[in-house]
């Protein structure tokens, strides 16, 4: 076993010489290449041409020399497979013309075949592990339910989602059966892209933090439970929620493998609360990309100190931001794998 890809044996738990290292939306608009293509393909475009999924995913591998890959997509092709129409308009992101509503809007949702309405998910898969040839392993994705529901019921970006709040707090029974749609359609997802050959696949509840500790119960990470329950025993299941700490200590309970870490968390208190049950991934401020490549190289150090190199995978607390200069993304890679104790 011992060319197991470091990534892999993090994820493992196994004993390694320096934590592996890659970044949310690592393939993004801080590469100059990313942007090339995005001049000339519209954002849907890009995700469903497995040539150009592929070209983008690697591009973050080649260039900045992470330790693992992501696919390049995005988490709302599965409303999309459910049958909603989701735009992604310039300025704005995510955008629905018709938000889910009423119980009626629920109902007329599909739970897809999703071999015919996510195809071109399986074939960037299959094209992207040919590409790579084993240079690093290939992590698929897919949003959490109440993330998923906070664009289909909202209809478009928010700070607070408070309409896919308040339609979970006064249609409770239409909130649930579109959580269990989607849980059931995420599902059946995920376990094809393991089928395709995804090593590891990671659940992004980016809005998990705006419900209360009770809330998050129930209209998130009882969600979240089946699919780790679903998945657990043919991948490894990693589970970001954003602003999730209160619930550090049933995420670490619950069979997912790792967890990730966003930066309002110290490295000690996330240890505290999951009592090295699973592995940690995180947690570096995105921002903090923005300081000076030696404070970046300084702040690795004693992230990962606090964190301590085993069990754990260096990365940022959320996603890219797209004005990174490539260098100082490059600096912070650098700097994990130049770690020592
Ligand atoms: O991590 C990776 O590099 C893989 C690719 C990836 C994308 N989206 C590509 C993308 C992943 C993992 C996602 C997940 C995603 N998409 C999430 C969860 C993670 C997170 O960051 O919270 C969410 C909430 C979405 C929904 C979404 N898609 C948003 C909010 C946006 C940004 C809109 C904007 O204009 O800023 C997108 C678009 C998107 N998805 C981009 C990328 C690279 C930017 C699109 C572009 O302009 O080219």
């Amino acid at each position: 076993m011992s060319n197991k890809h470091l990534f892999l044996r993090a994820l493992d738990g196994d004993k390694v010489e320096r934590p592996p290292v890659w970044m949310m939306r690592q393939a993004g608009r801080y590469l100059p290449d990313f942007m090339k293509l995005r001049a000339k393909y519209d954002f849907f475009t890009r995700c469903q041409t497995p040539e150009l999924a592929t070209e983008i995913t690697v591009m973050p591998v080649n260039q900045i020399g992470v330790d693992a890959a992501i696919l390049f997509s995005d988490i709302l092709v599965v409303p999309q497979a459910m049958g909603v129409n989701v735009e992604m308009k310039p300025n704005v992101g995510p955008w629905i013309e018709k938000p889910i509503q009423s119980m009626a809007d629920v109902a007329n949702l599909t739970v897809p075949n999703v071999e015919e309405t996510l195809q071109y998910v399986f074939d960037a898969i299959k094209m992207t592990k040919q590409e790579l040839n084993d240079k690093v392993p290939l992590i698929g994705f897919a949003g959490a339910p109440w993330t998923i529901l906070c664009y289909m019921v909202q209809g478009q970006g928010s700070k607070t989602f408070d309409k896919a709040k308040a339609f979970c707090f006064t249609q409770p029974k239409a909130a649930h059966l579109l959580l269990q749609k989607i849980t059931d359609t995420t599902i059946a997802y995920l376990k094809k892209k393991v089928e395709y050959g995804v090593d590891a696949v990671q659940i992004f509840d980016s809005w998990g933090g705006l419900l209360s500790p009770a809330d998050y119960q129930t209209f998130s990470f009882n969600y979240i439970q089946q699919i780790i329950d679903a998945l657990k025993n043919e991948t490894k299941v990693i589970t970001f929620g954003k602003g999730t700490w209160y619930a550090f200590e049933t995420i670490s309970i619950s069979g997912t493998h790792a967890m990730g870490v966003d930066w309002t968390v110290t490295p000690k208190l996330a240890r505290y609360l999951t009592q090295h049950r699973v592995v940690l991934q995180g947690n570096f401020d995105p921002v903090r990309l923005l300081s000076p490549i030696p404070d970046i190289k300084k702040m690795v150090k004693e992230m990962i100190d606090g964190f301590g190199k085993d069990k754990y995978i260096a990365n940022l607390g959320h996603g890219i931001l797209p004005n990174i200069p490539v260098d100082n993304a490059k600096a912070f890679v650098d700097a994990v794998k130049n770690y020592t104790e």
